[in-house]
């Protein structure tokens, strides 16, 4: 018998699809092959029925693919330097934009915010840079539920708010445990929602700047073009898209974004 390693494959990110409710047939397959192998080698399944044998049997192992798969890795102000970007360069321009049409409104998308350090530093980065009086709403979104409710409940080590000046951990934590807790006023600013961005319809609309930082990695062409779509419609005029520093934007969409720095994977909406 000719044992077709492919159809194996498929029928075991099938299973991983239909289990976990995530559309995993559009993510580059190097990817996910990548991914599973290092899952079964953890297990010893030394081929993909086997696997598919032991995921059927086994829903602990079936939560460590998914949660494989969905790599959720992330820390305060990933990278610093676009963080940077926004309290210097994109912040100042929002606000002139808003004070021209008198408005004292902001309103950002974290999308697939994983565990919520990105939100989070959204929001002290505008919370720093704003003036007292103004509102400051962030959408943040991710497939993952149990990053949601990590986010939500804002604790943290000490690690993963390295990036943070002393002073700002001062101003927006207080120690918990071991680690630290977001004080609630950024709490306040931010909704956490379950968002599919390759399949679910974008959430709001008129969002002066939308974070989509390394996950558009993890997707094909398509997913990345329906995606970006989604982000044009959802942004307001002359908004900002920043994605992240490994990350490109397919030819296809590029009239519709302008870039505002390379270096920084900054655009704007044209
Ligand atoms: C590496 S983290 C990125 C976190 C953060 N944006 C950053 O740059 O630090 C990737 C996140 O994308 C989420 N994700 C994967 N596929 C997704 C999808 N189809 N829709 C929404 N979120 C997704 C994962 O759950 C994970 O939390």
């Amino acid at each position: 018998m000719v044992v077709n390693i492919d159809d194996d494959f498929n029928f075991l990110v099938r299973k991983i699809s239909k289990s976990s409710g995530i559309i995993l047939a559009g993510y580059r397959d190097s990817y996910l092959r990548r991914r599973i192998d290092l899952r079964m080698k953890a297990v010893g399944a030394d081929n993909y029925t086997t696997y598919t044998g032991l995921l059927e049997k086994n829903q602990t192992e079936m939560k460590e693919i998914i949660n494989a798969l969905t790599v959720n890795v992330t820390e305060f102000m990933r990278d610093k330097t676009p963080f940077m970007f926004f309290r210097e360069e994109i912040l100042p321009d929002i606000m002139e934009r808003k004070k021209k049409s008198k408005s004292n409104l902001v309103r950002f998308w974290s999308a697939a915010c994983s565990n919520g350090e990105e939100p989070y530093s959204i929001g002290i980065c505008s919370k720093d840079v704003l003036p007292e009086d103004w509102s400051i709403s962030i959408y943040a979104t991710d497939i993952d539920e149990k990053c949601l409710k990590h986010a939500s409940q804002g604790i943290y080590s000490k690690d993963q708010i390295k990036n943070l000046d002393s002073s700002l951990i001062r101003k927006y934590f207080e120690p918990a445990g071991e680690g630290f807790k977001i004080k609630s006023i950024q709490k306040l600013l931010i909704r956490f929602q379950k968002h599919d961005l390759t399949s679910e319809p974008p959430i709001s609309k008129h969002f002066d700047a939308v974070f989509c930082r390394n996950v558009m990695i993890y997707f094909n062409e398509n997913q990345k073009i329906k995606m970006l779509n989604d982000f044009y419609n959802s942004l307001s005029d002359d908004g900002y898209l920043i994605i992240g520093k490994s990350e490109t934007l397919p030819g296809e969409i590029r009239g519709l974004f302008t870039p505002v720095s390379a270096k920084e994977k900054v655009f704007k909406k044209v």
